[in-house]
């Protein structure tokens, strides 16, 4: 059997994601016209598939007609609410991320921009086989979110759930950088060895539970899953059971092998970059300065 270049995409997708899918039907979402919240004056229209302690709901303010997404925590979560809250906050000042509109502390209700498009999962679904995106949208993509980890890194916040079901890309190709739930001060990152994240795109010092020494390398490292994902349909990391990470062992080599193996003919600047981002060592992974695009 080949590394994970022979896994298609919808049993990617079924390992990664079909247990919160799983919850999200068996819990169920209200019917859409339906639904208000009349403390806030919006009126839900839409529901997306989101996790189960939330709903995430797409919306119109009854009187400008606006349309915004809304975030809501169940009210035994509020500690959730908070966190995603105070990082977000933290986030905003960049184009590329996910713009916070309002929030509402007695609801556990956070209102943010609607971002117009699709995650970058659902975008590649679309595809035709082998799935992946095009070299100059890759390019784009990873110029805007290595823009956005300087940024994060300036403000001390590490995301810690970069993947590509929160990443949207737009009609323009302009990507926005999507929910803060996971996200840490550095100070935080480094005193927390749970394993959080995606499947598939979380550091090899994550999975393994090792201190985290450089808590911004923890986001490249998943950036690079995401945009190695795009690129040739693989990742270093194959998670069928939450079991460990299977191929951080070859190291950097490992992206040769799966350009070989895709048989994609890719510029070899950008394999080399994908190699530097996906070092399984932090402390000698490429930091987002020293990325020239
Ligand atoms: N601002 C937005 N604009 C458009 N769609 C959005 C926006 N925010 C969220 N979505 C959609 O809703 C989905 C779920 O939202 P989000 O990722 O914030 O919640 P979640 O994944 O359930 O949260 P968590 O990661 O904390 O479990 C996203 O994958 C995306 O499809
Ligand atoms: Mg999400």
């Amino acid at each position: 059997m080949g590394i994970n270049m022979g896994s298609c995409l919808a049993a990617f997708r079924d390992r990664c994601f079909s247990f919160w899918n799983l919850l999200v039907s068996a819990w169920g979402s209200p019917p859409s016209d339906t639904v208000t919240y009349p403390e806030t004056g919006y009126k839900v229209l839409d529901m997306y598939p989101s996790a189960p302690f939330c709903t995430v709901a797409l919306a119109r303010h009854e009187k400008s007609g606006e349309l915004v997404v809304l975030k809501r925590f169940h009210a035994i979560e509020r500690d959730s609410f908070a966190r995603e809250l105070v990082m977000l906050r933290r986030a905003q000042g960049h184009d590329n991320v996910n713009c916070l509109r309002a929030s509402w502390p007695s609801s556990h209700l956070l209102v943010l921009d609607y971002v117009e498009g699709q995650c970058l999962i659902d975008v590649m679904l679309n595809r035709e086989p082998p799935y992946v995106l095009p070299m100059k949208m890759v390019t784009g993509i990873t110029r805007q979110l290595v823009s956005v980890l300087c940024h994060l890194k300036a403000r001390d916040v590490v995301h810690n759930d970069i993947s590509p079901e929160n990443i949207i890309v737009r009609p323009d190709r302009g990507v926005v950088l999507i929910d803060f739930g996971l996200s840490m001060r550095s100070a935080e990152r480094k005193a927390d060895k749970s394993f959080i994240g995606k499947p598939c795109f979380i550091a090899p010092e994550v999975t393994l539970r090792k201190t985290i020494e450089e808590p911004f390398s923890v986001d490249m490292y998943s950036l690079g899953s995401v945009l190695c994902y795009a690129s040739l349909l693989a990742t270093p990391y194959e998670a069928p059971f939450y079991s460990g990470s299977l191929y951080h062992h070859k190291g950097k080599d490992i992206i040769k092998i799966f350009a070989e193996q895709s048989g994609l003919k890719l510029p070899g600047d950008f394999l080399t970059l994908l190699a530097d981002m996906l070092d399984p060592n932090p402390t000698t992974r490429i930091a987002c300065e020293a990325i020239t695009l």
